[in-house]
């Protein structure tokens, strides 16, 4: 068993985070990686009230070990945050934005902060926030991101940070991804693009299906999606998906499609719809190389916690100290 800060802070068997990918970490998924024995977070993404009250009572319903939420923080206000913290979650995650706000709420509710940040400067105002654990999220992640790479960017947020405890995001799909975030100091790794393509993910069968298809290069980092969808993200953060029709399109055009938003939307929200990946968007992160299947969760967390612990046992396994 692999013991760090995260696992004693939240009782678990494996130091393992599902990020809180919104619409695609429903309830479901959430409580079924916490009874493998990590932390299973709810992605409640923009904060909808509807997709909040059924995901959240669905986790508590059914997580019998710590499980938690993630909201883009930016797009919440106090009445969301309330929302969220009267199903009385173990962890708050706050991502994309200034903590600052909304912490006092978080740590007053009894609940742990935690901060997933892109840059050493978002690290140090976590950390004077009050995170209780912060997560360096590299650039190779699907879904919003910084441009840092998590190789370079995690030992470096974790001097900036400690005693602080860090976990590592971004371009880890299984137990050598675990292994390594582990030698560069982090106590855990957050895991989204993964387990998106698992069995008790919400989304598309089709956008699974691709993501196990996939190869790191056919991921992108654009705006394209989010102009299209309408929503307003600062620009410090674009999104990691997969390459379709629809981007190869836009790229580069995003001023032609803002001014053909009209006919553009109707068009893209009906594909959504449909399930139409040429058209809709599937986040996803480098590691898709990594995944060649769907799988249930609680398989995926067992087998990344035993990998890791095994390579943690066995050093580096091609060299010799
Ligand atoms: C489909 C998808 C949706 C995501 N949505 C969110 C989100 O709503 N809030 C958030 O904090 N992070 C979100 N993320 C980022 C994850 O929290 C995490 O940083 C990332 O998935 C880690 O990299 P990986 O995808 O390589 O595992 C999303 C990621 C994916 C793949």
């Amino acid at each position: 068993m692999i013991v760090t800060a995260l696992t004693e802070m939240f009782r678990l068997r494996h130091p393992i985070i599902l990020g809180p990918m919104g619409a695609v970490s429903g309830g479901r998924l959430a409580a079924a990686v916490s009874n493998a024995g990590g932390l299973g977070l709810v992605g409640g993404g923009y904060g909808d009230p509807d997709w909040l009250r059924r995901e959240l009572s669905l986790a508590s319903e059914q997580a019998r070990g710590a499980w938690g939420v993630g909201l883009i923080t930016w797009s919440i206000d106090r009445r969301v945050l309330d929302l969220a913290l009267g199903y009385r979650p173990g962890a708050f995650m706050l991502s994309f934005g200034d903590p600052r706000p909304h912490a006092p709420a978080i740590k007053a509710a009894g609940c742990k902060l935690i901060c997933q940040v892109q840059d050493l400067e978002q690290a140090r105002v976590a950390c004077a926030a009050g995170a209780d654990l912060i997560v360096a999220e590299g650039t190779e992640a699907g879904g919003h991101g910084g441009s840092r790479a998590t190789l370079p960017l995690v030992p470096a947020v974790v001097d900036a940070v400690a005693p602080t405890p860090v976990v590592a995001a971004g371009g880890i799909a299984d137990g050598r991804g675990l292994a390594a975030a582990l030698m560069l100091g982090a106590h855990g790794a957050l895991i989204g693009t993964r387990f998106y393509a698992s069995a008790e993910a919400l989304g598309h069968d089709e956008a699974k299906r691709r993501i196990a298809a996939a190869h790191g290069e056919e991921t992108a980092r654009t705006r394209v999606f989010d102009i299209v969808r309408g929503y307003d993200w600062p620009p410090a953060f674009p999104g990691r998906a997969l390459r379709n029709r629809f981007l190869e399109k836009w790229d580069g055009r995003e001023s032609d499609l803002a001014s053909a938003l009209q006919t553009e939307r109707e068009a893209y929200q009906a594909a959504a719809r449909a399930g139409d990946h040429d058209t809709a968007v599937v986040w996803a992160g480098e590691a898709v190389d990594l995944i060649g299947s769907v799988e249930s969760a609680g398989t995926l967390v067992a087998r990344i916690g035993a990998q890791a612990e095994a390579r943690l046992r066995a050093g580096a396994g091609a060299c010799r100290a």
